[in-house]
């Protein structure tokens, strides 16, 4: 490799109606249990790699700001993993762009992880399966392995890496389900989802969890694929605060509700007993992602819009896979 080589890509975020929370084998991201999720249209990162000859060391920028440290070395190991498959040491520089805030309760890591796998696979001249490039993108961060494949995608847990991989359940246009992200907070949250699953396991709950796990997955599984949004909504409700018991009762415990989210999860009731049909879920975070079919999708930013709580939302649909792009192309989801 004597000049640069490059490739740019798109993944979207997606948001998970079974979440992944807690894993069986850390260092490889293998999750104790299967989860399932929607990718979402409005989340999106675009990445690109070029593999730089001339390069001592990787380089990061995200939203056009340079990155060392964590995120730095994160990326690195991400990149390690590719350069080790195309038996390749040529550094690297990425630069990456988010469609949405870092650091709230919206998945980045899942898009950035899974747009960085398939930038970096094909810049170094890789063309691996939709299945291994899942593998791959999940040892950067296990929600990444989901924003490979399109619209909803379930991922398996599994004790070996080659068989822990995402792939679609149904294309997105199976159901036109809305996902409006209401964001009540930007703060970075204290506890990230790495150190996060590990302290989930020591909650006393935690085992309560896995073991309910399957109904739960079988359940929102069938309801989604009925697409039946009264049996959905409350089955996704139910999971998402399960998630959060853990994550309240994990050691050291992680509480990612803020005054808003509470005040807005009491809100979703009240708009259901006055006829909304709008259920709720949480990523580890403060922002609440409001679940409704489409047909009430403006009633409920009519009524997002009217609460001060919320800064702004961010309106989802569900999308495609992660794609190969021209380097600055429009970023249409
Ligand atoms: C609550 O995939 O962000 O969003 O593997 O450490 O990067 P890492 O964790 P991450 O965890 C996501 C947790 C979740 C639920 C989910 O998306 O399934």
């Amino acid at each position: 490799m004597n000049r640069p080589a490059e490739a740019s890509a798109l993944a979207h975020s997606n948001i998970a109606f079974v979440k992944y929370w807690g894993n069986l084998v850390g260092d490889l991201r293998l999750p104790y249990n299967d989860s399932l999720s929607m990718n979402l249209s409005a989340a999106h990162t675009t990445t690109t790699v070029s593999f730089d000859p001339a390069l001592a060391s990787d380089h990061l920028s995200i939203d056009g700001n340079a990155h060392i440290g964590p995120a730095l070395a994160r990326v690195s190991r991400q990149l390690d993993l590719v350069r080790e498959r195309a038996g390749i040491q040529t550094r690297a520089s990425v630069a990456s762009a988010n469609s949405f805030p870092m650091g709230t309760g919206i998945a980045s890591s899942a898009s950035a992880f899974a747009a960085l796998t398939l930038a970096a696979c094909a810049a170094a001249g890789l063309s691996p399966s939709e299945r291994e490039l899942s593998c791959l993108a999940r040892r950067g961060s296990g929600s990444a392995a989901r924003s490979i494949p399109g619209g909803f995608v379930t991922w398996r847990a599994a004790a070996e890496d080659a068989e822990s991989y995402a792939e679609t359940v149904a294309p997105a246009e199976h159901w036109d389900l809305r996902d409006i992200v209401a964001i009540v907070s930007r703060q970075h949250k204290q506890l990230g989802s790495t150190g996060g699953h590990d302290a989930a396991t020591r909650s006393p709950f935690f085992a309560a969890r896995i073991a309910h796990s399957p109904d739960d997955y079988q359940a929102i599984h069938q309801a989604l694929m009925d697409r039946d949004m009264a049996r959905f909504g409350p089955a996704v409700e139910r999971e998402a605060i399960a998630l959060h018991a853990i994550a309240m009762t994990g050691d050291p415990p992680a509480l990612y509700w803020s005054p808003e989210t509470l005040a807005l999860l009491h809100q979703v009731r009240a708009w259901r007993d006055a006829g909304l049909p709008v259920w709720f879920t949480l990523d580890a975070g403060p922002n609440v992602h409001l679940l409704c079919e489409a047909r009430h999708a403006d009633q409920l930013e009519t009524e997002l819009r009217r609460l001060d709580m919320v800064e702004t939302y961010l309106h989802n649909r569900a999308a495609g896979p992660a794609r190969l792009i021209q380097p600055d192309a429009p970023a249409a989801s």
